[in-house]
């Protein structure tokens, strides 16, 4: 049974009854998921056999580009991961490696670099700074399992038919059509003006973003496809969602910028309709 193989900022395993049990029922011929991260959703619906064909998406194209070598060559990727040996000085040395996205024989050792970073790295945070480096320092782990090959593999029959892509939200919600099912998670909306859980990459997803998200989600329903996003409950996502049913659920925040900051808090998931 897949389980996401990335610890991602976000993550949705806290949500995922909620989520899944305001998704509709039976089969879905295509799912889309836009902000993949992590993948919890895609993967708890792959683990229930739900899924004929998926969409994930996502901006980010390191992310992607690891989603496509676990869907094509696990085992090559794993042979790669256990070649760096855990310690802090490999660590600065793997986070200091640049390859090239165009040059095929680095397609493997990029995508173990993020898999292997991700396991290794303070919190299993995916932060990059100006230029685009990953910056998140050592995680001091005593002995982290660098991959967990039984699930990798599980993952990879999981993407089989699945299309992956690294594109903005926006072109692949408009793939949606009828009995579609799409699951939004985007970068939240600040609860305040000093959070910064907006920028998962450098990029902003800013108050722009969210009103073009909003409108693409709404467009939805008119193609016959059903859509349930997730948000942070602010006045902002009060007022966006203003005319579309939603309910508000209580989660744990485990990633918050001040340790004195975790506990629950109220977030929204929103419907395009009540009845998927
Ligand atoms: C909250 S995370 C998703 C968490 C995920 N659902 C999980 O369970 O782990 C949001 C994701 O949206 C991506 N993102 C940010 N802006 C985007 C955009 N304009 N279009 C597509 N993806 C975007 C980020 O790279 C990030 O991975």
């Amino acid at each position: 049974m897949p389980q996401p193989f990335l610890k991602w900022a976000g993550g949705k395993r806290a949500l995922l009854a909620e989520i899944l049990k305001r998704l509709p029922s039976g089969e879905i011929p295509l799912y889309i998921e836009p902000f993949l991260g992590g993948g919890a959703v895609f993967f708890a619906l792959a683990r229930a056999g739900r899924v004929q064909r998926a969409i994930l998406n996502d901006r980010n194209p390191e992310l992607i580009h690891a989603y496509r070598m676990v869907k094509e060559q696990p085992k090559a990727l794993i042979q790669a991961i256990y070649k760096w040996k855990h310690s802090e000085k490999v660590y600065y040395d793997v986070r200091r490696l640049k390859f090239d996205k165009d040059n095929r024989s680095h397609d493997i050792p990029r995508a173990a670099r993020l898999l292997w970073l991700n396991k290794t790295c303070y919190n299993g945070l995916y932060r990059t700074n100006k230029n685009g480096d990953f910056n998140v320092p050592f995680g001091r782990y005593q002995n982290p399992r660098l991959v967990d090959e039984e699930n990798l593999y599980r993952c990879s029959e999981a993407l089989q038919n699945v299309n992956l892509h690294e594109s903005d939200f926006d072109e692949v919600m408009s793939l949606a059509g009828p009995g579609s099912v799409v699951y939004c998670d985007p970068p939240y909306s600040p609860m305040s003006k000093t959070a910064s859980f907006t920028r998962y990459d450098g990029a902003r997803f800013g108050v722009e973003e969210q009103a073009r998200l909003t409108a693409s989600f709404k467009a939805l329903a008119a193609r016959g496809a059903f859509g349930l996003l997730s948000n942070s409950c602010t006045e902002e996502t009060r007022h966006l969602y203003a005319d579309l049913p939603k309910d508000e659920v209580f989660v744990r925040r485990n990633i918050n910028s001040r340790g004195d900051r975790r506990g629950r808090v109220a977030e929204f998931l929103v419907k395009t309709c009540e009845r998927g």
